[in-house]
């Protein structure tokens, strides 16, 4: 990476204002999954071993700039201090004269955690104002926060023009990871991808027909393709105002002489219900009234064969919906199969909230070469964008 990172200024008793994306999932208040407190964790603790004062921010969802008690970092400050081994003090606000008292008690080696970023609107908005006052609390600023990289937000972007600004060991890695399939990688080169809808993926799926030489789809959004084939889809999610872009996709992709492979089987439900009657049926033989909730075992069986020539293989998205077990049997097997392949040294990366925690649930994050942090921030990334927050780090002298 062509940027400076944490290890190339010096941090001792400095001020360092730390934006991690601490954006964990909660159900009633209880962390479901905390990868990204854990991601973060290299970078906190090289900083406090180093007697810098930490001053650490993160967003939490989209509270649209008001509070919201249910969005308050509390549950992630409290993890933090269990996975660090010492409490993690929080301010009750990102800002103001009371975080300026909390901040201004601090000393080397400590750790402050202010309250959710955008309960303040100027987070979002960029506002120049606000970006200066979270600038004006610290010496320096490191970004962690890859997962939050494609967002020009005040404390991703704004702050950077009035502070000395690098990067952290999360987005370095992040960034190092996912430029192996901007650059050249190993070929052939295979991606997977799933999720609900097409219409939030057209890009990376443009992007992806120019690298990739196979696109091996699942989900929801292999309706609308199959849709788009002519194909019945009973009561299944299909993307009507989509159609057309799925032709023209399968039609470049034609152009382009890739692979792209749709579900031949799909295992449909008559209900969206953990206790739902289901069946496996043919791709072109949805009943009426079943809706697709998985891909079937055979699309498995030929999705892996194809995948056995790959020596990259990019996953994004699941192939059903996996968080209802019985519907879960395609994602969690490719999966299962994805992870064998990097022990036969293929590339294999995983991107996007969704396949990630398919993968975690199943205990196989070590098992892949990368899993990335970053939803939208790692599609972004593949369709070749610049993502601000990492543009305006400070370059990496020649
Ligand atoms: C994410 O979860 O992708 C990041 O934390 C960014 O969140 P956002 O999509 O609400 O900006």
């Amino acid at each position: 990476m062509n940027k400076q990172t944490v290890r190339d200024i010096d941090v001792r008793g400095k001020r360092v204002f730390l934006r991690a994306d601490l954006n964990v999932p909660l159900d009633d208040g209880r962390i479901t999954d905390d990868t990204r407190i854990r991601a973060s964790l290299p970078t906190i603790t090289y900083l406090l071993e180093r007697g810098a004062i930490v001053i650490l921010a993160s967003h939490l969802g989209r509270p649209k700039g008001k509070v919201n008690d249910a969005l308050r970092l509390k549950p992630v400050a409290d993890r933090l201090g269990q996975l660090l081994g010492r409490q993690v003090r929080m301010t009750g606000d990102a800002l103001g004269p009371g975080v300026q008292v909390a901040v201004d008690k601090l000393r080397p080696g400590d750790l402050l955690l202010l309250e959710n970023l955008r309960f303040h609107a100027e987070e979002e908005t960029n506002d120049p104002k606000f970006a200066r006052a979270l600038a004006d609390m610290a010496d320096i600023y490191v970004n962690d926060a890859f997962g939050s990289a494609h967002r020009a937000h005040a404390s991703t972007e704004g702050i950077t023009h009035f502070l000395p600004s690098v990067a952290g060991f999360l987005l370095e890695s992040e960034v190092r990871a996912l430029s192996t399939l901007l650059g050249k990688p190993p070929r052939p080169f295979h991606t997977i991808i799933g999720g609900a809808k097409i219409s939030g993926k057209l890009e990376v799926l443009e992007a992806l027909l120019s690298r990739c030489q196979a696109i091996l789809v699942g989900g929801g959004m292999a309706n609308t393709f199959l849709a788009a084939k002519g194909n019945a889809m009973g009561k299944s999610l299909v993307e009507a105002d989509q159609l057309e872009n799925a032709s023209r996709i399968m039609a470049e992709a034609r152009r382009k002489r890739v692979r792209l492979m749709l579900p031949t089987d799909v295992v449909v439900a008559a209900q969206i219900h953990y206790r739902s009657q289901r069946q496996v049926v043919a791709a072109s033989g949805v009943p009426k009234d079943w809706s697709v909730v998985d891909i079937g075992p055979a699309t498995v069986a030929a999705y892996t064969t194809h995948l056995a020539k790959a020596r990259t293989i990019f996953w994004n998205g699941p192939m059903g919906i996996f968080e209802i077990a019985p519907f879960a049997d395609g994602t969690n097997a490719m999966a299962r199969y994805v992870a064998s392949r990097t022990a036969a040294g293929v590339v294999t990366i995983v991107g996007g909230g969704d396949s990630v925690s398919a993968v975690d649930k199943l205990g196989l994050v070590d098992q892949m070469t990368h899993v990335s942090t970053g939803g939208g921030a790692s599609l972004e990334f593949i369709e070749a964008k610049v993502l601000p927050g990492v543009a305006a780090l400070l370059d990496r002298e020649a």
